[in-house]
């Protein structure tokens, strides 16, 4: 790493996977020349999440989200790129679909408010989370992944931000 090059930690939802837009998900972080440096399909444990989100395990609307990201796979990832953490969340869009710009994946491809995920004991659908800042993306990563499983190499447009 060097400069403002970084990595973030991203995990598409249960809720991408099972409406078939990974790949469109993917496109958006891709398209805009971010670097793929590990992705995978895992079963949330409950150990995991726990760790994930330890901020919110004492929150009301803990369970229903491990609930939620327990329902089927998720597929985690480390992107890489000029300031990741700040772009990735640019283009994921604000936590509440509802709120969500248009354009963003979240303002695109969901629309739920938290108020409608809170009336019944749901957690919000919004297909994929991303690292905060970049403390919290290298916790999210070292959680998620083993070294050995990311990946440096180079994209053909790199020289563009060298
Ligand atoms: S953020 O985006 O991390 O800054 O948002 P924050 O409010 O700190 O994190 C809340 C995470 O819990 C998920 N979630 C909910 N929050 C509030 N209310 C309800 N009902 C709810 N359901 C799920 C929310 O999506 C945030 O997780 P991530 O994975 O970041 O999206």
């Amino acid at each position: 790493m060097e400069g403002k090059i970084e990595r973030t930690f991203i995990a598409l939802k249960p809720d991408a996977v099972q409406r078939g837009i990974v790949g469109e998900v993917m496109d958006r972080l891709e398209r805009a020349g971010l670097r793929i440096a590990a992705l995978k399909m895992v079963q949330a444990s409950d150990e995991v999440l726990e760790e994930h989100y330890s901020e919110h395990v004492d929150k009301d609307f803990y369970d229903s989200l491990a609930e939620f990201m327990k329902e089927g796979p998720v597929i985690a990832g480390v992107v890489e790129g000029v300031e990741a953490v700040a772009v990735v969340r640019k283009i994921v869009g604000a936590t509440e679909p509802y709120e969500a710009a248009p354009g963003t994946i979240r303002g695109d491809f969901s629309h739920m408010s938290m108020e409608h995920a809170d009336e019944r004991g749901k957690a919000v659908k919004n297909i994929i989370h991303a690292a905060g800042n970049p403390e919290e993306a290298e916790e999210e990563i070292s959680i998620w992944f083993d070294e050995e499983e990311i990946h440096q190499y180079e994209r053909v447009d790199d020289f563009h931000i060298a």
